[in-house]
């Protein structure tokens, strides 16, 4: 048993002297005063116990709940035969995940390259386009998002590459508009451009959804100018959207589609860029040419296949699409009632993003939602959208208190502006 012997003041103030205190103050002064204690399904508690319905989900790392007693009894059984293992050999975990995830995939993608992070699949997936295409030049999405490390983090915003002086060199990583074909053919056309690397609906820009045809007709553009396709599905993958892929939806077959957070179960870290054969060329020269040592731990592995398994079984498929739409109703309903400020809801199955009126906004309905004792964080690229993302596991019961929460919520932050 572990012992918790540390006061929650004790905790911010180390948080401060020792960990991020910009963060740590951060929270302080938007007035999320929360430190995580206990977790359960699809609730948190901070360390004095005020309870939160959780509908950040780590961007839908906890897609299967906090603590999923499947999950963990996958772990648990794994701790008897497995460790991390060694990268550089065939191992069972590695082999069947792989499997199952070459299964779950479009046909166009095959094979697995394993990691720890969405950011270091990004990678590999820039890694692998460039090998194949011997081009440098990476294009993606303004204001999408893909994470924080080595070449990830060149494809953001420059809030998070500028400060670590990591927008590459002029000319190699170019942002075009979402849903916007003539940018994006303008990037292409010079057939210089080894990937376009795209979340299907952008997250951290507020989920605004993808135009009739537009992520088609990127394909497509991609296959006229000799450029890799590499579908980020790391929020929209795991039967997020209804299907067990975004990508789905939209009638594309990427060349490259990653997937992490929710993979892990929320219990074990399990990163995976599935390639196509072109994109996988690397592996047949030189297997070894890249490496990660806790990427594909077997622990990981035996994780990710049972959340996989959980994610496509018929009982949760349908259980999305209930949520979905009895969500979508009750928050219309509430709209309708405030919809001078709360002006829309963007919503691929139960991806959802709350629309209000004006920047910052979505700070205030966060705040609002917080003291509500619900979790929800507003978009950091776009304030007026807060990020509504709900479990896959949900019942009427949860959806009906947590819609009676957010209308408060709501009408508390509305009667503030
Ligand atoms: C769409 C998307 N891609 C990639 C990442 C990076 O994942 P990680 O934080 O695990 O490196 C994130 C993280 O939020 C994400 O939302």
């Amino acid at each position: 048993m572990i012992k918790l012997d540390i006061g929650k003041e004790e905790v911010l103030q180390k948080s401060i002297d020792w960990w991020n205190p910009g963060k740590t103050r951060q929270w302080q002064e938007d007035g999320i005063d929360f430190v995580m204690g206990k977790r359960e399904g699809y609730y948190i508690y901070d360390m004095h116990g005020k309870r939160l319905m959780d509908l950040h989900l780590n961007g839908g790392t906890f897609n299967l709940g906090h603590r999923n007693q499947e999950v963990i009894q996958a772990l648990k059984d794994a701790f008897d035969e497995f460790d991390i293992g060694n990268h550089h050999f065939p191992s069972i975990g590695r082999a069947k995940l792989a499997e199952a995830l070459g299964r779950s995939t479009p046909k166009s993608v095959r094979y697995t390259i394993f990691g720890c992070g969405g950011s270091e699949a990004i990678d590999a997936a820039i890694k692998c386009a460039r090998y194949a295409t011997k081009r440098k030049k990476v294009v993606s999405i303004q204001n999408g998002y893909h994470g924080h490390s080595g070449l990830a983090v060149s494809l953001g915003h420059i809030r998070y590459s500028g400060p670590f002086l990591s927008q590459g060199e002029p000319g190699l990583f170019k942002q075009v508009p979402f849903n916007d074909l003539a940018a994006m053919e303008n990037a292409l056309y010079e057939e210089d451009v080894a990937c376009v690397v795209i979340e299907t609906v952008p997250a951290t820009y507020g989920f605004p959804l993808p135009e009739e045809g537009y992520l088609k007709k990127v394909k497509e553009l991609c296959e006229r100018y000799g450029t890799l396709y590499v579908a980020d599905e790391v929020q929209t993958g795991l039967m997020r959207s209804g299907k067990m892929w975004g990508i789905e939806h939209y009638g594309v077959d990427p060349d490259i589609l990653v997937t992490a957070k929710g993979l892990s179960g929320g219990i074990y870290p399990i990163t995976a860029t599935v390639v196509s054969e072109h994109a996988a060329g690397w592996m047949n020269e030189d297997g070894l040419a890249h490496i990660s040592t806790f990427g594909g731990a077997e622990l990981g592995c035996v994780v990710g296949e049972k959340v996989l398994e959980i994610c496509q079984r018929p009982e949760v498929v349908k259980n999305v699409e209930y949520v979905s739409r009895y969500l979508r109703t009750g928050l219309e309903r509430i709209r309708q009632n405030y919809s001078d400020y709360f002006i829309g809801i963007r919503q691929l199955g139960v991806i959802m993003g709350l629309e209000f009126r004006e920047k910052d906004d979505a700070k205030d309905v966060m705040r609002a939602f917080y003291d509500n004792g619900v979790w929800a964080i507003y978009s950091m690229l776009d304030t007026k959208v807060l990020q509504f993302k709900p479990g896959l596991l949900l019942d009427k019961t949860y959806c009906d208190e947590l819609l009676e929460r957010c209308e408060k919520g709501i009408k508390e932050a509305a009667r503030k502006r």
